[in-house]
């Protein structure tokens, strides 16, 4: 019987634990959920301090430090969750999209783990992944919903119908809104990773500075999104007022950038729920940890009278526990792999 063939059979079990391991970037995270609800441990290992010198991450750097951080991070997911490798019921990986190298650790690890243990293997999507973290947010959540997906390499509104079933209504026709806050971090010379930083500027600074609407109401492509024209807009202020010789108030453009790249967000999602008549909203990937995104989407569903689900800030961006919540709901459907698992640098999300 082939190692696939051993788990066809298997009972689902609604309480099923399930060890998620997440290696597609800088973080190292691995988490252990009961239910795809219910954390019981959730570890990171970031990188994140390697790679602020080289002011973005550095593929070699991250890899590397999957490799010295992964069995770590796993024997402390056991230990705190108070388990043994005999309660997990099955072992999910993010499969892609991501780093190749860093991706191949964590998928090379599970597929090990999974063999040696006689678990079921989960191949998870990353995004699907970022979609998940809500679950964890809110323990009755139930599509359907439209979830703003705003992350590193991402930026789309999606229709979740089912979780087996998603529509993305638009999505950006060039940088991701996480991309254009990194980007713009460098511009005002802030550190890697920029959008806390940014944000973190533009609280004290004013939203004074006049930046093109993106993509605003143009038919067509009414839930499409594109940052790199606004990026731009903020290097040309940026650069003419210096040659001007005047001071440019950094804390003014953080304000004003970081308003445009949110608005359009938020204006977008509200169409989508106005459309669908839909009552939920949630928010997926790294910006959703965006303070301002946060309060802003507060009031708007508040004033609508929706309901609104925010992931704790910590798991918007990479984490495991994201990817065994959805790694779960790919379990229940018996979606397992087979040890020809590898891992794919670029994967459509559906
Ligand atoms: N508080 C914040 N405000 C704005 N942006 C933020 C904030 N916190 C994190 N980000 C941005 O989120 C991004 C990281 O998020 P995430 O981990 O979801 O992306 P990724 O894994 O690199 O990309 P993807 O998930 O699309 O493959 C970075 O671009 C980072 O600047
Ligand atoms: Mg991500």
């Amino acid at each position: 019987m082939s190692y696939l063939d051993k788990f066809k059979n298997i009972t689902i079990k609604e309480d099923a634990i399930i060890l998620g391991i997440e290696t597609s970037c800088d973080e190292t995270a691995v988490a252990i959920v009961k239910g795809g609800r219910e954390i019981l441990a959730d570890e990171i290992i970031s990188s994140a301090t390697e790679h602020a010198r080289f002011g973005g991450v550095v593929p070699e750097i991250a890899s590397r430090g999957h490799t010295t951080a992964i069995l770590t991070a796993t024997e402390n997911a056991l230990k705190n969750a108070n388990l043994t490798f005999d309660d997990i019921d099955a072992i999910a990986v993010t499969e892609g999209a991501g780093l190749l190298g860093a991706l191949l650790v964590g998928v090379s690890f599970a597929k090990t783990l999974a063999f040696a243990l006689n678990k079921p293997l989960i191949p998870v999507n990353h995004i699907r992944g970022h979609i998940s973290a809500s679950c964890l947010a809110d323990k009755d959540l139930k599509p359907p919903f439209i979830t703003i997906l705003a992350s590193g390499g991402h930026t789309c509104i999606v229709d979740v119908k089912d979780y087996y079933n998603m529509n993305i209504l638009g999505s950006t026709i060039d940088d991701a809104v996480g991309e254009a806050f990194d980007k713009v971090a460098r511009i005002l010379g802030l550190n890697y990773p920029g959008g806390p930083n940014v944000e973190r500027l533009a609280k004290l600074g004013e939203n004074s500075i006049k930046l093109p609407k993106m993509l605003s109401h143009y038919e067509g492509c009414k839930y499409d999104f594109s940052y790199s024209g606004l990026k731009t807009a903020v290097i040309n202020y940026v650069h003419t007022e210096e040659q001007k010789g005047n001071e440019v108030k950094k804390e003014d453009v953080a304000c004003s950038f970081q308003t445009s790249a949110i608005e359009v967000l938020i204006e977008k999602a509200l169409m989508a729920v106005k459309e669908t008549g839909y009552k939920t909203i949630t928010v997926s990937g790294g910006v959703g940890a965006n303070g301002y995104l946060r309060q802003r989407l507060t009031e708007e569903t508040t004033k609508l009278g929706l309901n609104l689900v925010l992931p704790e800030k910590r798991y918007c961006t990479d984490n495991g526990a994201m990817i065994a919540s959805e790694g779960y709901l790919q379990y229940k459907n018996k979606k397992f792999a087979d040890l020809t698992l590898n891992a794919k640098a670029v994967i459509p999300f559906k």
